[in-house]
């Protein structure tokens, strides 16, 4: 069996979440790391694998067919040219870089180079997503008109003690919105316009402390989205799935996706109709609970990465389409501040 060659740039939280998946797998292989930190050089002599300070060191000294890039966002954009340049697949953390003028120049550079890049929005592997998708998309809410989300939680006070964490690019709006517009575009399809509000009025830092967001799909659907880092409430991705064992499970379902013919809860799938078809509101409404395995989509990430490099698969999403998520989630930013309604070029 070949063994795909890879190296990982950015030991981290994000970083060491990638380790635990790639020793999972056989068909992968981390060869090397660069990164310059303490942390990074202890995860090395543990692997017994060799340390770079950077990108560029690594992927001129070793021999790799991937690179997964798991910097902070603002690094993002060299690393991932770097390994571009060199003729490697990528797999780089969410955003795909820190602005939409970086996220294109990465595309260009992709499809010049011919180079797969994936984008680690890793909800999209989730069984839960694919079903719900083929249902939205599949027609089986018949016309799809509205969709109704929420992401509200109350994060540690500790977790603001790092200045930089106060600050908008660290928000919960670049944070965690970015997963669930992705998750949007993914189940819903294109994104064409947002308008937003903002506030700011519980900690008066420069990150938000709320936003309310309007959404027009491609499809002509509207969709609502409420977020807050604020609140103490159930109803996050996170908190109905489990997915992260630090964050006690609630089960409460974060989205609502309303059809002409019925209506889906998510994640925990549950599809909503009357009984009768052409039933109406005079007709009791009945749901249905869907079950779908729970899996660990970081391993799941890494398979296909492993297969978009073997030419098996194709990006389940590419730079162009990380870059259109990436521009949905910083037009809120630009609605609330101009007031306006913000037409995307996607
Ligand atoms: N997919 C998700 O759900 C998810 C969750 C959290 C964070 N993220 C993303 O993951 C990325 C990393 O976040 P994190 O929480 O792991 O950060 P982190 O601070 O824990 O780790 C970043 C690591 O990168 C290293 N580093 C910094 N600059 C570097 C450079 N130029 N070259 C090599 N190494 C460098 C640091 O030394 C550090 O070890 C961010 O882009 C973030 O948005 C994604």
């Amino acid at each position: 069996m070949r063994r795909v060659k890879l190296g990982l740039v950015g030991a981290g939280v994000m970083g060491a979440r990638h380790i635990k998946a790639i020793d999972t797998i056989d068909a992968l292989e981390l060869v090397c790391i660069a990164d310059p930190a303490v942390g990074a050089q202890e995860i090395c002599q543990a692997c017994r694998i060799p340390q770079y300070p950077h990108a560029e060191s690594m992927i001129q000294a070793e021999e790799l067919d991937a690179v997964i890039i798991a910097t902070p966002t603002e690094h993002h954009y060299s690393g991932v040219m770097v390994a571009l340049a060199h003729g490697l697949t990528v797999l780089v953390e969410k955003p795909i870089a820190a602005t939409v003028a970086q996220g294109e120049e990465i595309s260009r550079f992709a499809r010049a180079q011919n180079c797969h890049v994936l984008i680690g929005h890793q909800r999209r592997y989730y069984p839960c997503t694919q079903k719900a998708r083929e249902i939205v998309q599949g027609r089986q809410l018949g016309k799809l008109m509205a969709v109704s989300g929420q992401w509200t939680l109350r994060k540690d006070i500790s977790y603001y003690s790092a200045k930089w964490r106060q600050e908008r690019s660290a928000g919960p709006v670049l944070t965690n919105l970015i997963h669930e517009i992705d998750l949007l575009r993914f189940i819903c399809g294109d994104i064409l316009a947002v308008s937003a509000e903002i506030t700011h009025h519980d900690q008066n830092f420069e990150k938000e402390d709320a936003a309310a967001i309007i959404i027009k799909f491609a499809n002509n659907a509207v969709g609502s989205f409420v977020l807050s880092d604020r609140t103490p409430s159930p109803w996050t991705w996170e908190m109905a799935l489990g997915e992260n064992k630090k964050f006690p499970r609630a089960s409460q379902n974060a989205l609502r996706f309303m059809g002409t013919k019925g209506a889906l809860e998510f994640p925990n799938l549950k599809l909503w109709s009357h009984p009768n078809k052409d039933g109406d509101w005079r007709d009791i409404i009945q749901s249905k609970e869907i079950e779908t395995p729970f899996i660990d989509a970081y391993k799941a990430q890494c398979e296909h990465l492993c297969a978009v490099v073997l030419g098996k698969q194709l990006p389940i999403i590419d730079a162009e389409n990380g870059t259109h998520s990436l521009d949905a989630t910083l037009a809120v930013f630009e609605a609330a501040t101009k007031g306006k309604r913000i037409t995307l070029n996607s």
